[in-house]
């Protein structure tokens, strides 16, 4: 099973970014923590700040990937062309968040590209991915 993680703007920046909503990883250590607890699963991670790199990505992965994580990062409030992306996507497709956003402010509680996920995990901080692999999992029947 490989499994495709996507993030988006500013979270190559964590180190620099409020712990109280992030938490204390760096992206590089959040993907080792991912790829460490699930040893038996192939992983790509793939990290933009570029709308239309995410929406690349997202395509040339469909067919090749068997499921999709992405955190679109500031994106998911913003941008019917990711969301366009995801629908064409094929498999399993979680949203996840480090942070609740709907306990921040009022212009994070939206997310147009959830919609066109499968479900989405937010709030958790790392962990959000780590419930977001296990999801994977279940939907595709792989536990
Ligand atoms: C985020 C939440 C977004 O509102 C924000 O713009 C981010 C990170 C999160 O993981 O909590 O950059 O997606």
């Amino acid at each position: 099973m490989k499994i495709l993680i996507i993030n988006g703007p500013n979270l190559n920046a964590l180190h620099l970014r409020d712990k109280s909503q992030y938490g204390t990883l760096s992206l590089k250590e959040i993907e080792e923590k991912i790829a460490s607890s699930f040893p038996e699963i192939e992983f790509e991670f793939f990290q933009s700040s570029g709308e239309g790199e995410i929406i690349d990505k997202i395509i040339v992965s469909t067919g090749k990937a068997d499921a999709l994580i992405i955190n679109p990062a500031a994106y998911s409030h913003t941008s019917f062309a990711i969301r366009d992306a995801l629908e064409i996507f094929r498999g399993p497709k979680i949203e996840v968040h480090l942070s609740n956003i709907f306990g921040r402010e009022d212009f994070r509680h939206t997310s147009v590209t959830a919609a066109a996920c499968t479900g989405m995990i937010c709030g958790l901080k790392e962990f959000s991915y780590i419930a977001a692999v296990y999801s994977v999992k279940k939907l595709i029947g792989n536990e």
